[in-house]
């Protein structure tokens, strides 16, 4: 997948778009997805942290890395993490640059409307592709006063203008977090570039879900989290049984062991 492919396919087939973290997840997913989002959600889902203001540069590049390892057809994305491109966009080239040159992903995505347009359009003219991130914003959730969805009509205007905004500057596509069902409609009606959409609508040119809510192996489970799996409880029966195992010696069986190897065999 392309860059210009992936932006060809607005109003076409829906966009499969899911996070990945690892090599395994990114090749079970790259079978299946037409995008891989290494997301700043792993500061969550896989450090245990409360939210994502404490993920690093050094955190993206690292799951970027495996993500790269992992995908052969999907394009993959990673996300600039808070402090690493608002400054200014010279700054944000400075630590995309690196995350391409060293993950090997070919485009970024970052949060912000209006505000981040320059920045998206420094970035695009050389180079870097970007996905915008609009709507429920997670890295602004103290300037927010939370995770908060945009639900209420007086501020639909602003996140419509956000769309144009970003689209203008050059973004290739648009991920529509956390709106009223009816503003992810109007909002891919008012872009040419797909809108995907997380707790949006299924109108939207595609969707994405973060890959442990998606499979049931994160207990919190967000109203815009449909569970394909449950993937806790059988790692749970599977730890659950392998402890029961080694508690009576019944693991390792014979045939998890070496027998002895008699004086100068070979192999
Ligand atoms: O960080 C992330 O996983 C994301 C998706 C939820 C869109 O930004």
């Amino acid at each position: 997948m392309t860059v210009p492919k992936f932006a060809s396919r607005k109003g076409g087939e829906p966009l499969v778009c899911l996070t990945a973290y690892t090599a395994h997840v990114a090749r079970i997913c790259d079978r299946h997805a037409d995008l891989l989002l290494v997301g700043d959600s792993l500061g969550m889902v896989i450090h245990g942290m409360p939210n994502t203001l404490g993920v690093t540069l050094e955190h993206m590049i690292m799951h970027g890395q495996a993500v790269t390892r992992g995908a052969e057809k999907a394009l993959v994305v990673v996300d600039m993490p808070f402090g690493s491109f608002e400054e200014s966009p010279e700054a944000a080239f400075r630590n995309a640059s690196r995350v391409v040159k060293e993950t090997g992903c070919t485009a970024v995505k970052l949060e912000g409307g209006v505000e981040m347009a320059p920045t998206i359009r420094y970035l695009a003219r050389r180079g870097i592709p970007v996905m915008a991130h609009i709507g429920l914003m997670p890295q602004a959730m103290n300037t927010a006063g939370g995770f908060r969805a945009v639900r209420d009509e007086a501020q639909w205007d602003a996140v419509i203008e956000d769309a144009k905004a970003v689209e203008q500057a050059g973004a290739f596509s648009i991920v529509v977090e956390g709106v009223a069902e009816p503003l992810a409609d109007r909002i891919t009606q008012a872009v040419a570039i797909p809108t995907i959409g997380i707790g949006a609508s299924a109108k939207c040119d595609g969707q994405i879900l973060v890959f442990e809510d998606m499979v049931g192996l994160f207990p919190r489970v967000p109203t815009f989290v449909k569970r394909y799996g449950a993937m806790e409880a059988m790692m749970d029966d599977a730890v659950s049984r392998y402890a029961a195992d080694v508690r009576a010696r019944a693991f390792p069986g014979e045939e998890h062991t070496y027998a002895a190897r008699r004086g100068g065999d070979a192999g």
